[in-house]
This record gives structure tokens, C-alpha cells and sequence, in this order.
């Protein structure tokens, strides 16, 4: 099954899954393309680093989101990609996009989702005092990090944590998480029924 990684900045969960991918622990999984729409993410540095083609797309050029989505989506259709995975990627999917792959693009987000949705899920949840977060792996629907729950981890906030001592947490968790969640979609033991998901034995 061909992956293709979307990111836009540091990459560790890039990382995290290339890591992953070399001790077999991806079943039959191959990011097969990296997708950047920023030429200085350090993500490119850790994609060539480990051999995995890159697409850099701006998007200068692009006056309409829809317009970038299909230039990318033709891309994808040229490399048979089959499973499209965020990680870090900052731009917002169109309605296009997202339809047309639809249960077919997830993405991680340093939260226990439904809470603390957004850009800075860590710094909301640290900022509005809560006691646990965590991180979550979800499949994309057309509403901002609102789709499918497929795995969850949770952390307490100790009182000691600072904000950067809880941004490693996460990350910790998601590293873990992440490489996991995507096995159990390339084993095809993920179903969506109802807006909820079921892992399958
Ligand atoms: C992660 O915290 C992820 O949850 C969020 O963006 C961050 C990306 O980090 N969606 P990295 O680029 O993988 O290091």
C-alpha cells in the first residue's frame, strides 16, 4: 500500500513512521512520497535522508484552494498513492480533496479530541488549565478536525509541567501512536460506521 506523508514543518511524526516502516512495523505500508507545501521544512531533510521522493509545492501561484488540491491530487493519482497522511501539514483541505478521498486521509492532532480542535491544541489545553490531553489520530472529513476517532492517548498535565515539558509528552505519545494507527489502516482493520470507528481483530 503506497503512503504518501503530507507535512509543513519539523517532521518527527514523519520520522516517527519512516522509523517505523524500516523495523516492519507497517504491514504491508511504503511512503512512497512526501507532500510539502513549504521548501524549508526540515521534514524534506528527514524524507531525503531516508530515500522517499518528495513533492514541494507552494502555494503561490494557486489564487483558489480547490486549484492546488487537484494539482496535488493528480499527482497522487500518478504514484497510486492510496492512504494520504497529515502530519504537520498546515494548509486546509478543500471539500474536493477531502470527498474525493474520503476515509482514505487521516491525521494527528496533539489533543483528546473533541477537545482543544485547532492550531495549537497543546498550548489550549496547558493555557485553560486542564488536568489530562493527549493526542489523536482521526480520519479527515470536510469539518476541521472533526472526523472518525481511530486512537486516542491520554496524559496527565502534572503541575510541574511547563508548556515545552508537555509538547515533548505529546509528541512522545504521537510518535508511539501514529505508526500504530496507520498498521491498522494498511491491514484494512479499520471500519467506519455511524461517525465511529471500529478496529477490527
Ligand atoms: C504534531 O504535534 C501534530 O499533532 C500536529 O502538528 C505537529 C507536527 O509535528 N498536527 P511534526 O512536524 O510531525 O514534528
Amino acid at each position: 500500500m503506497n503512503i504518501a506523508v503530507f507535512v509543513s514543518g519539523n517532521g518527527s511524526n514523519l520520522q516517527a513512521l519512516i522509523d517505523a516502516e524500516r523495523m516492519g512495523n507497517l504491514a504491508d505500508g511504503r511512503i512512497t512520497l512526501v507532500v510539502s507545501d513549504r521548501e524549508d521544512a526540515f521534514a524534506l531533510k528527514r524524507a531525503e535522508k531516508a530515500g522517499v521522493e518528495v513533492l514541494i509545492l507552494k502555494s503561490t501561484g494557486f489564487s483558489e484552494r480547490e486549484d492546488y488540491d487537484k494539482k496535488v491530487s493528480e499527482i497522487l493519482e500518478d504514484k497510486n498513492i492510496d492512504l494520504i497522511v497529515l502530519a504537520g501539514f498546515m494548509r486546509i483541505l478543500s471539500d474536493f480533496f477531502v470527498d474525493k478521498y474520503d476515509g482514505r486521509i487521516i491525521n494527528i492532532h496533539p489533543a483528546l479530541l473533541p477537545l482543544f480542535k485547532g492550531a495549537h491544541g497543546i498550548r489550549d489545553a496547558f493555557e485553560a488549565g486542564a488536568k489530562d490531553t493527549g493526542a489523536t489520530v482521526h480520519f479527515v472529513t470536510r469539518e476541521l478536525d472533526s472526523g472518525p476517532i481511530i486512537l486516542q492517548e491520554s496524559i496527565k498535565i502534572e503541575e510541574s509541567d511547563t508548556l515545552e515539558s508537555l509538547e515533548e509528552k505529546i509528541h512522545k505519545i504521537e510518535h508511539k501512536l501514529y505508526p500504530e494507527a496507520v498498521k491498522l489502516f494498511v491491514e484494512g482493520k479499520l471500519k467506519i460506521e455511524d461517525n465511529k470507528v471500529t478496529i477490527l481483530e
